[in-house]
C-alpha cells in the first residue's frame, strides 16, 4: 500500500469536489456537478446538496468557527490545494446550504450520531495513507467500534479530549486512561516506566491506530518491537541470539505495563523464569523448550539459581554461545 508523507506539498489526494461556487446562479450547475461528485464519494448517503461556505456556517456558529480557525483543519479553509478552500466545515459536515436556511439538525451531517464506521471513514477520505494508519485493519480499535471521535475532537478548546502529537503526553494517558482501567492499574506496581508520572505515553509503545504486531505495538525500521527505539542495545544481529528474545518478544519475560518483579521481569525470581524454558520438566509449551543447563550447574546451590550472574548477555551475544560474555 503505498503511504506518502504526511508533510510535504501534496500530503492527501488530490481534491475530488469542485472548488466553491461563488454566486447563486452558479448553484444550480454545482448541485449537479456534486450529485455527480457524490455518487462515488463515500459520504453518498447523505442527500446531494449545496456548499454555503464556511462564513455563512460562522453566522450561526460564532464559538466553533473561532476555535476552527487555530486548530489543525483550519487549514483547509486556506488552502486553495486541498479543494476546501473557504468551505471547510463542509469538508466533515457535508454540503450545508439547505442546513443553513432551515437550521434545523436533520439536514446537516453530525459525525457524532453516525455508525462508527461512517465516521472513520469520513475522517480515512483524507488520512487513509497516514503512516501511522496502516495497520488500522489489524488494530482493536477499529474492531471494537472505536471511532475516530473517540479520541479526536477536531474543533473543540485544545482542553476537550484531543489527541494529537502536540498534546501533552499526560492528556493522551488520560485519555486512554478512561477505558484501560485494568492497564492503569498495572502500572501502579513498584516496578514499571513513567507513565503515571506523564514522562511517557502508552503511545510510546502502542500504535493507537493499529499495527501488524499482536497489541498493535508500535513498529520501529521495519517490524521491530517499538521497544527497540529506546532499549537499542538489546537489538540484534547477535551472533548468538537467546532465541525467546527475538520469536516470542520481550514480553515473554518482561511485564511491559509493570510488575512486582524487579527488571519487571515476569517472576520474581530470574532462575525460576530461566527454568520454565531450560529444565526438563516436560510441560512447557515445546516452541519454548531451551537447553538444559550442563550438569556441573548445582541448580540447590544459591550460587547457581542466579543465572545472570554469570549468563550476563541473556539478550544476546556477540561473542559467545553460551551468552556468558
Ligand atoms: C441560520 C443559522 C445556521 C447556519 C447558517 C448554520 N447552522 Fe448549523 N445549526 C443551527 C442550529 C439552530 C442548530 C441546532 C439545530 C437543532 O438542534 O435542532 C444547528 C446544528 C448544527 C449541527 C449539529 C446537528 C446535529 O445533528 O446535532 C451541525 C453539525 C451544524 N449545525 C453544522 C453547520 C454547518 C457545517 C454550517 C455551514 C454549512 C451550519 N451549521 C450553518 C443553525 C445554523
Ligand atoms: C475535520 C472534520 C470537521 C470539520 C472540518 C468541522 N467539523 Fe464540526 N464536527 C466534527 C465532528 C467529528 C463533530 C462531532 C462532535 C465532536 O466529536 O467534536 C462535529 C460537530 C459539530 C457541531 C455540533 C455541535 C458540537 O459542538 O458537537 C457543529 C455545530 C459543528 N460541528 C460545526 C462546524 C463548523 C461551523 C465548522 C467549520 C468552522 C466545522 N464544524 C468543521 C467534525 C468537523
Ligand atoms: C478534507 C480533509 C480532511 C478531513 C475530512 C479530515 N481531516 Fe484531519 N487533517 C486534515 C489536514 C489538512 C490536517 C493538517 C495536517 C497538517 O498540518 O499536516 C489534519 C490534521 C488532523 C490531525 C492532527 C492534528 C494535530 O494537532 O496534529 C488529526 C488528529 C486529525 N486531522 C483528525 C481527523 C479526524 C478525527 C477527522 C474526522 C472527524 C478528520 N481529521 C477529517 C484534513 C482532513
Ligand atoms: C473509547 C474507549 C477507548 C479509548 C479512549 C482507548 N481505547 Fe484502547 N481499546 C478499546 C477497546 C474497546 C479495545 C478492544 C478490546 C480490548 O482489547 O480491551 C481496545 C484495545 C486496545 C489495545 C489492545 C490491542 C489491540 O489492538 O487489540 C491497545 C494496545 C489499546 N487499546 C491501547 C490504547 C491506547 C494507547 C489508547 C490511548 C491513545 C486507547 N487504547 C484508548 C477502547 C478504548
Ligand atoms: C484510541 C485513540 C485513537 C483513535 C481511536 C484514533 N486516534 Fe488518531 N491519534 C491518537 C493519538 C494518541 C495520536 C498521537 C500519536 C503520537 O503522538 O504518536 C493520534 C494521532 C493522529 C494523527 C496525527 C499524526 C498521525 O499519527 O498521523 C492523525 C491525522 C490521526 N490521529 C487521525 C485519526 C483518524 C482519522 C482516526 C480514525 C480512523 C484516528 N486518528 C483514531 C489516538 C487515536
Ligand atoms: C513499555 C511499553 C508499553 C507501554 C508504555 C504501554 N504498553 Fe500496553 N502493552 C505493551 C506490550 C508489550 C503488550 C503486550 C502485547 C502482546 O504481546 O500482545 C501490551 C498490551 C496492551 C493491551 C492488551 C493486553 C492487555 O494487557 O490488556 C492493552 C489494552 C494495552 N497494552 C494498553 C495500554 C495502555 C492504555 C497504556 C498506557 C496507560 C499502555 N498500554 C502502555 C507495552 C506497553
Ligand atoms: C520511550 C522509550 C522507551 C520505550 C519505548 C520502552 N522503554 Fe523500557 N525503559 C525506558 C526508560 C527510560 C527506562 C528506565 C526506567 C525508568 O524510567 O525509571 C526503562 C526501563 C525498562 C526496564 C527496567 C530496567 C531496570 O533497570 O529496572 C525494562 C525491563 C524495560 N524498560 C523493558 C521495556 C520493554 C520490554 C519495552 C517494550 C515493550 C520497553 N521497555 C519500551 C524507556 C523505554
Ligand atoms: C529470556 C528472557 C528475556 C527476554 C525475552 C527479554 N529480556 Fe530483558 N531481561 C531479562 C532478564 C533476566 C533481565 C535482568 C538481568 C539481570 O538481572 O541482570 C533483563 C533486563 C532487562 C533490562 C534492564 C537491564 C539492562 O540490561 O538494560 C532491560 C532494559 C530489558 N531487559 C529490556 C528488554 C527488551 C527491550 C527485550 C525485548 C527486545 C527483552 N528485554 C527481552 C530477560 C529477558
Ligand atoms: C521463553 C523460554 C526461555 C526462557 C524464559 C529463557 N530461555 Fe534461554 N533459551 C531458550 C531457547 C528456546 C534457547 C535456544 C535453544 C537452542 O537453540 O537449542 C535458549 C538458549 C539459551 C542459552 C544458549 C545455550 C543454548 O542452549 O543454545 C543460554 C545460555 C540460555 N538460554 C540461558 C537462559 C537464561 C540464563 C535464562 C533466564 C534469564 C533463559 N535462558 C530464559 C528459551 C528460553
Ligand atoms: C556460576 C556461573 C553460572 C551460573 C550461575 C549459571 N550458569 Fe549456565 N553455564 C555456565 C557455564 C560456564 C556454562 C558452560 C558454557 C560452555 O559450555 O561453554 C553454562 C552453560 C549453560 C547452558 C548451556 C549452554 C550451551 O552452550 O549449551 C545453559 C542452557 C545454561 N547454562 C543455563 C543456565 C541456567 C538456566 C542457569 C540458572 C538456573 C544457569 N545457567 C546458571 C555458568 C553458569
Amino acid at each position: 500500500m503505498p503511504t506518502p508523507p504526511l508533510s510535504g506539498s501534496a500530503p492527501f489526494p488530490p481534491p475530488q469536489r469542485p472548488r466553491r461556487v461563488a454566486g447563486a446562479w452558479a448553484a444550480l450547475a454545482a448541485a449537479v456537478f456534486l450529485s455527480a461528485v457524490h455518487a462515488q464519494a463515500p459520504e453518498a448517503a447523505a442527500p446531494p446538496s449545496v456548499y454555503a461556505g464556511s462564513e455563512a456556517c460562522a453566522l450561526c456558529h460564532e464559538d466553533i468557527a473561532k476555535a476552527f480557525k487555530t486548530s489543525r483543519h483550519g487549514v483547509l479553509d486556506e488552502d486553495k490545494k486541498r479543494g476546501w478552500e473557504a468551505k471547510a466545515c463542509e469538508a466533515c459536515h457535508g454540503a450545508g446550504a439547505k442546513h443553513a436556511e432551515s437550521a434545523t439538525a436533520a439536514e446537516i451531517r453530525n459525525p457524532a450520531k453516525l455508525a462508527v464506521a461512517e465516521t472513520d471513514r469520513a475522517c480515512l477520505t483524507c488520512h487513509a495513507n497516514g503512516p501511522t494508519h496502516v495497520g488500522r485493519i489489524q488494530g482493536g480499535h477499529a474492531r471494537n467500534q472505536v471511532a475516530c471521535t473517540s479520541c479526536h475532537t477536531v474543533h473543540h478548546a485544545p482542553t476537550a479530549k484531543v489527541v494529537a502529537p502536540a498534546a501533552n503526553i499526560g492528556a493522551q494517558n488520560t485519555r486512554c486512561a478512561e477505558c484501560h482501567t485494568s492497564v492503569v492499574a498495572e502500572f501502579k506496581r513498584p516496578y514499571k516506566h513513567r507513565v503515571p508520572e506523564g514522562t511517557m505515553g502508552c503511545v510510546d509503545c502502542h500504535n493507537p491506530h493499529g499495527s501488524f504486531l499482536a497489541g498493535s505495538l508500535r513498529t520501529v525500521s521495519a517490524n521491530e518491537p517499538g521497544c527497540l527505539r529506546c532499549h537499542g542495545d538489546k537489538r540484534g544481529p547477535f551472533a548468538f541470539e537467546h532465541a525467546p528474545v527475538r520469536l516470542e518478544g520481550c514480553s515473554s519475560c518482561h511485564q511491559p505495563h509493570g510488575s512486582a518483579n524487579p527488571k519487571m521481569l515476569t517472576r520474581p525470581v530470574v532462575g525460576q523464569l530461566c527454568l520454565e524454558c531450560h529444565a526438563n520438566l516436560g510441560a512447557q509449551p515445546a516452541s519454548t523448550i531451551g537447553g538444559i543447563p550442563p550438569a556441573f550447574h548445582d541448580l540447590r546451590n544459591v550460587r547457581f539459581q542466579n543465572c545472570t550472574l554469570c549468563h550476563v548477555k541473556v539478550h544476546g551475544s556477540h561473542v559467545n554461545r553460551a551468552l556468558l560474555r
